[in-house]
């Protein structure tokens, strides 16, 4: 698989359905094989999936963005749905410039999207990603978050340019705090006022978990028994 003009590929399967997919192959061929340029892997975890975002999930991550409850620890803005619209168009667009990575984290029976979880911003040539998730408030409680940030940073470590994940977490939101914290991530300090939310400055705790650090992790240690890359 190539992403930013480099050979990524780890999976001899996977580059297989890669090439099946090869421009060559046809107009229809064509537009799959690009799509897959366009979005990131699927990978079925032990409750959701992680798949690509598809603009028809605006509907669901809107409804739920609309929750007072769900943005009250986070810098989203009230936001209307054609801003939703354009937020996913932005990340598709980033994963394909290489400069983000968000994946839906959905239901794996309907596959509907049901929050999000993956990395706002990464700067290969800086060597870190920053960590983002949300959920809606139905399935808050279950585990999904949790899983969706260990396959995310599992991920990230297998691009070899990356070294660091880090994320920025509202100080007093302690859910996210707890979601890191059983991520093994370590927190390394206080940023007053580090972001205006909805016209408040908020102080942000920023936490971080570097590749040496994440490999002595129990997430870190059992690579590849705990999910189905799936491609598209
Ligand atoms: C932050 C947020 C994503 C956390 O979601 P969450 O569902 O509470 O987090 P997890 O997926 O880690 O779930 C863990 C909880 O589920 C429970 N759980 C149930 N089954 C579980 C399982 N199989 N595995 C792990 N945890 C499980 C755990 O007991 C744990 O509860 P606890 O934290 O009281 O110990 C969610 O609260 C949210 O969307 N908040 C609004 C947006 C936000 O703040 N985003 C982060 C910005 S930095």
């Amino acid at each position: 698989m190539r992403w930013l003009g480099k050979d990524v590929s780890r999976c001899v399967c996977k580059a297989q359905r890669d090439a099946q997919l090869a421009p060559s192959d046809g107009p229809r061929a064509h537009d799959e094989w690009s799509e897959r340029q366009m979005i990131p892997p699927t990978i079925d975890l032990a409750s959701v999936r992680l798949r690509g975002l598809r603009p028809e999930d605006a509907v669901a991550w809107h409804a739920y963005l609309s929750d007072p409850l769900v943005i009250e620890l986070t810098s989203y803005p009230v936001m209307s749905l054609p801003a939703v619209q354009s937020m996913i168009d932005r990340c598709r667009a980033g994963y394909a410039a290489g400069t983000s990575c968000t994946w839906a984290v959905a239901m794996k029976a309907e596959d509907e999207l049901v929050g999000t979880c993956g990395f706002n911003a990464l700067s290969r040539s800086q060597g870190w990603a920053e960590l983002a998730y949300d959920l809606a408030r139905p399935y808050w409680g279950r585990g999904f978050i949790g899983q969706a940030v260990e396959a995310s940073v599992r991920w990230a470590f297998e691009q070899p340019e990356l070294n660091r994940v880090r994320a920025f977490v509202m100080v007093g939101n302690t859910r996210s705090v707890r979601v890191l914290e059983r991520a093994c991530f370590t927190r390394e300090g206080c940023l007053p006022a580090y972001r205006v939310c909805r016209g408040e400055p908020r102080d942000y705790w920023v936490y971080g978990i570097l590749r040496q650090q994440w490999a002595q992790t129990p997430g870190g240690q059992s690579r590849d028994n705990q999910r189905d890359e799936t491609g598209l």
